[in-house]
């Protein structure tokens, strides 16, 4: 069985650098982490050095010592591959291993990641590392797991490097067959770009108002995508071949250009995730997370972890204040935040916490990324923190292996993910809706899930969902809107918003009436459409007795002929030169149903489906929150734990309508009650009481 993630146990953890500190700081430091219920460390991710300190020399004594030493106290160790700093020897005398810019100035050895994918030598290299520390290190009794790497794209999510182009050249080779078909789906035709060898294709380089062909940089993100999860395979093939039963490979984090739904499936047990989100306070970052919910926002992180594993782990839980000594600068976490961010993990699915680090680090750049303790290392205020949160995981084990219910999902895809990031029309309606669809489902305590959309799902992933937002399906291919089609007909109910259907694989727009692919299932024509602009007057939208604010983008709309049967126009613009036009369409297909709504989801057009499809607030008969509460639920065993927390920096009043445990303390209770500031409750439920 598992150690961590086994559906019985709730565990904590931290990550440990034996590198940094002295030897006979070890034992110590290992013992005072298990007396505050610290029972696994993660290890390993920077030091290939200390296996192979130069070219060829293997050497395994220190871990090994360290090893002995975490299994005669009885700490379980999660061991790390090391390829996210590959040695000063190895980038000197190979330098094709180095990531570029987009100019090709090599990226070079001082920081971390600054290697690439592709380099056939750093394919090589790092086989090697992987093949001596998994042979060596993955049966020893200590060792319960295994990382690959460190944050998978984190730092540098774009990759110019020679070895790129020629690896890109061979993508596209065995995508396209033909360099007709590369020209036709890059529309080259377009500004004279047409290919006529192979060689001519490069990663993208520089190019006047960065305006490279949109086509193409769409296939280079694909590229990227599989060139990281190839990467990834890579290490988890060889390490798997060595692993003890029960033990498991993962990796920490989601990160751009990369499809990490995919990267899971293929080659990890679960997905462990980095939650830092005193970002929203960090010098950088304040002003745009204190517009929105500001460290309530991980919850949309977190929801997007456990898109890719129901149940996952936190390899690195905020435990101190942020900062590099070149970037952000953050306070440190507040009195009751830390316990806050871990059940705000929690809450969306996490069994295991490890939080990042045991000790803040004395030397490089990292110096005011604090961890538990700081520089010292005498017991402080976040230690007594730690001891407490353990306090509450003893008292909550029971929902080990519970899953967070929702019956409101977003759909996505990569593919619309990332034409979003290359198209700033596409971009701008994404945003604001997908932001404002989180933000009022946050609000109203109404739990919602994301899915992600590809060629091979089938209409069952949605099937637990009595309501669906696609909000704006750019790109489509027949297999998905067969999907949606199918979803609909069993009995769904599926949202989309303007802009949906205009766009094929290639992100090339189709010469077809809109919305593209989606006319049959939606009844609806799109003749016109607009973006709005700043000086416009606001466009407003009527749906019986709500008037909405339309915002960035509008589809004036058309009932298909012939459809009158099933389709029924449910909202008008009611101003500007479409007035009376159509805004809101809803046909009904096969036992379900469908809207298009011709503009974004703002915050009140998000709230207003949610109300009239009625599922805002599904526990409102249960528990009364206010705004400022977040409320998760995870179920197990006809069980319902509700997770209550409290973002705020003053205590609240909540009403627990129904008798529900608090699992803190064991006691039951009903009424009204205070929440501290940055308070959290687990509450359990037992409905057939
Ligand atoms: C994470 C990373 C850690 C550490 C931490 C603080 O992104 O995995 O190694 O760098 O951030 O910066």
């Amino acid at each position: 069985m598992r150690k961590i993630l086994n559906g019985n146990q709730m565990v904590l953890g931290t990550c440990y650098y034996p590198e940094h500190w002295p030897e006979h700081l070890w034992e110590e430091d290992l013992r005072r982490m298990l007396a505050c219920g610290i029972k696994v460390i993660r290890i390993a991710e920077f030091a290939w050095s200390k296996i192979e300190p130069t070219e060829g020399e293997f050497t395994y004594t220190f871990f090994d010592k360290f090893l002995e030493l975490a299994e005669k106290v009885g700490m379980q160790v999660i061991f790390c591959t090391p390829t996210a700093t590959p040695p000063a020897w190895l980038t000197e005398k190979y330098p094709e291993v180095l990531n570029a810019n987009i100019d090709g100035v090599l990226y070079r050895h001082g920081a971390r990641r600054h290697y690439n994918y592709n380099s056939p030598i750093y394919r090589e290299k790092t086989r090697i590392i992987v093949e001596k520390s998994a042979s060596h290190y993955a049966s020893h009794p200590a060792v319960i797991g295994w990382q690959i790497d460190n944050e998978i794209n984190c730092e540098k999510d774009v990759f110019y490097s020679e070895s790129d182009s020629a690896a890109f050249r061979v993508f596209l080779r065995e995508k396209y067959e033909t360099l007709e078909k590369l020209n036709r789906a890059w529309g080259t035709n377009f500004w004279n770009q047409t290919y006529t060898d192979w060689e001519e294709i490069h990663v993208p380089r520089t190019t006047y108002s960065d305006s490279t062909n949109p086509h193409e940089v769409l296939d280079y993100t694909r590229f990227i995508s599989a060139s990281a999860r190839g990467y990834v395979k890579l290490q988890s093939d060889i390490v798997r071949k060595y692993i003890k039963p029960g033990d498991f490979i993962t990796t920490n984090g989601l990160f751009g250009n990369l499809d990490n739904h995919k990267m899971r499936e293929e080659s990890l047990d679960f997905m462990t995730y980095d939650s830092y989100p005193n970002f929203a306070y960090t010098k950088e970052d304040y002003e745009r997370f204190s517009r929105t919910m500001q460290d309530r926002m991980w919850s949309k992180n977190l929801m997007e972890v456990r898109s890719t594993s129901p149940v996952f782990g936190i390899m690195e839980q905020q435990s101190g204040a942020n900062g590099w000594n070149t970037r952000m600068a953050a306070p440190t976490p507040k009195p009751g935040q830390m316990t806050l961010w871990t059940m705000q993990s929690v809450a969306h699915g996490a069994d295991f916490i490890s939080f990042f680090r045991w000790r803040t680090c004395t030397m490089g750049t990292e110096i005011y990324w604090h961890g538990i303790l700081d520089y010292s290392g005498r017991d402080n205020r976040r230690l007594q923190e730690v001891k407490d949160i353990y306090k509450k995981f003893q008292s909550i084990q029971q929902i080990a292996g519970s899953r967070y219910m929702a019956q409101v999902a977003v759909l996505k895809d990569y593919d619309n993910i990332w034409d979003a990031q290359l198209d700033v029309w596409h971009q701008d309606v994404e945003k604001v809706s997908q932001q404002s669809l989180f933000i009022a489902a946050q609000k109203s305590h109404t739990p919602m899930d994301y899915v992600y959309m590809d060629d091979e799902k089938t209409s069952t992933s949605l099937s637990d969902y009595t309501v669906v937002f696609y909000p704006h399906p750019t790109i489509l291919s027949p297999d998905r809107v067969r999907m949606l089609e199918e979803y609909v007909a069993q009995g769904g109910t599926l949202v989309l918003g303007c802009r949906s259907g205009y766009k094929d694989m290639t992100g090339q727009c189709v010469m077809d009436r809109l919305p593209g692919l989606l006319q049959n299932l939606t009844a609806v024509d799109i003749p016109e459409y607009t973006r709005t602009c700043p000086g416009d007057e606001p466009v407003l939208i009527r749906w019986e007795d709500d008037l909405l604010k339309a915002e960035v983008f509008t589809d004036q709309l058309a009932a298909q002929g012939g459809r009158e049967k099933t389709s029924r126009i449910l909202g008008m613009y009611e101003n500007c030169y479409f007035t009376g036009t159509p805004a809101l369409i809803s046909n009904s297909y096969g036992e379900g149903r469908v809207y298009y709504y011709g503009s974004v989801f703002t915050e009140q057009a998000a709230e207003t489906f949610l109300r009239k499809l009625g599922v805002k607030k599904p526990y409102k008969e249960l528990l009364e929150l206010p705004e400022g509460c977040e409320l998760a639920v995870r179920e197990k065993d006809g069980k319902q734990y509700f997770f209550v927390l409290n973002y705020k920096k003053e205590p609240v009043q909540i009403h627990v309508r129904r008798r529900m445990k608090n699992l803190y303390d064991g006691i039951d209770l009903q009424g009204w009650m205070q929440m501290e500031a940055y308070g959290t409750l687990v509450l359990e439920y037992n409905r057939n009481m």
